[in-house]
């Protein structure tokens, strides 16, 4: 596994964040039922939970009832509401009504989304074309949470630059730290590579390096191995997974455990498939539609199906007795196609529970075999173009 890491906690003011991992918010995926099942998996042990992003530009004046992404539960802390814009005064209206009324633990403002219909107005990464903006926005909404009498930390989450030309993430963490952030999470992508390539984890570490305040680091941590690598090898202070939780929502739990000097935890196939009915119990329970559940249930299949392979030993009987063998990649389509071509909800359930009773013997659920997360075989840095034009 390596050694153990240099850091498994890091302070965010007066708290204290352990273990020093991050749900990486993701809008369509990271709302309270997926937060708690990460949560639920983790054994209670993640670091920090966020929202999904939270508009604030539509808006005249800023309505919390409008914006179902702000639930969250008490069970949820230490919590904090992510917000996007590009209106210096809408950013900080919206922060300090959240603020005031919700009393999260943290605001985050996001610089760091790449969507033609938010960095392209100017929000999200687009800041980052502008950074005199970003640096009112952030100023702003501190004073607003200042003003407000609930003082709370603010985070900035970002991206490297708009492009590979334009690397400024040296001159956001300046930007930031001068005007009271007190976490910097960089997602080691430019915009224009959209989630292309792999994240370039050498700006991630030049930030750390150079920051007084606490970096998270962001882009394609999929394994505790990674985690640990991160970690120790680029100086962040924790990291901020996104689309691994998806491929593997025990990662948390798998982290902490390591961080507690815990052996490795092998989760099953049949444990894998299990977490469908308690995903969609939790949907259910936050009172989803069946038909909403349905494509969050199969938003997850598409993911996590891809960590099952034949067991060795089935192929060694199957070799040894001649019999048709499914290459493991062969395997994790069938569960995957099996799952995805339900009809209903509780089509996908009934599949589920099938393959429990009948082929998950024969797996094994290894999420690490994945060498990223974009679905293509890129193992190497590339400046994807994903964005250019738009
Ligand atoms: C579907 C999707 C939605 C996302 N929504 C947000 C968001 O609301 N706020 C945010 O800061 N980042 C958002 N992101 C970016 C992720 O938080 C994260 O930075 C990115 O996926 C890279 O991390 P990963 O490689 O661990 O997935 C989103 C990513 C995805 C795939």
């Amino acid at each position: 596994m390596g050694v153990f890491p240099a850091k498994i906690r890091f302070k965010l003011r007066d708290l204290d964040v352990f273990p020093n991992t991050i749900l990486s918010p993701m809008d369509g995926v990271t709302d309270a039922p997926f937060r708690r099942l990460c949560r639920v998996l983790s054994g209670d042990r993640m670091g920090l939970l966020v929202s999904e992003f939270v508009p604030t530009d539509g808006d005249a004046v800023f309505n919390l009832e409008g914006h179902k992404q702000l639930r969250f539960f008490p069970e949820e802390r230490p919590f904090g509401v992510q917000i996007f814009g590009r209106f210096p005064d809408k950013m900080a209206a919206a922060a300090q009504k959240i603020a005031v009324s919700l009393k999260p633990d943290f605001i985050e403002v996001n610089a760091g989304c790449p969507a033609p219909k938010v960095a392209g107005k100017g929000s999200g990464s687009g800041l980052l074309r502008d950074l005199p903006r970003l640096q009112e926005i952030l100023h702003d909404v501190r004073a607003a949470l200042d003003r407000c009498g609930v003082d709370m930390p603010l985070t900035l989450k970002c991206r490297i630059g708009w492009d590979s030309d334009s690397i400024n993430v040296m001159e956001t963490l300046a930007i930031a730290e001068g005007e009271g952030v007190e976490m910097l999470t960089v997602h080691g992508r430019t915009r224009l590579q959209g989630y292309n390539g792999l994240a370039d984890w050498d700006w991630i570490g030049k930030v750390a390096a150079a920051a007084k305040i606490p970096v998270i680091g962001n882009g394609d941590v999929n394994s505790v191995a990674r985690a640990f690598e991160c970690i120790n090898r680029y100086g962040v202070d924790g990291v901020s997974i996104g689309r691994g939780a998806m491929h593997n929502p025990w990662i948390f739990g798998q982290i902490a455990d390591a961080w507690e000097g815990k052996p490795a935890r092998v989760i099953t196939a049949a444990e894998a498939l299990d977490v469908f009915p308690l995903y969609y119990g939790f949907k259910i329970e936050d009172g989803s539609t069946d038909k909403g559940a349905e494509g969050r249930l199969k938003q997850l299949a598409a993911r996590l199906c891809k960590g099952f392979s034949l067991d060795e030993r089935r192929e060694a009987r199957d070799e040894r007795d001649a019999c048709v063998v499914s290459g493991a990649d062969d395997v994790a389509m069938q569960v995957r196609q099996s799952l995805l071509s339900s009809s209903c909800a509780a089509e996908l359930l009934d599949r589920a529970q099938s393959l429990k009773e009948g082929l998950a013997k024969d797996l094994v659920f290894d999420p690490d075999r994945l060498v990223n997360l974009n679905g293509a075989k890129e193992t190497e840095l590339r400046f994807g173009d994903q964005f250019k034009g738009r």
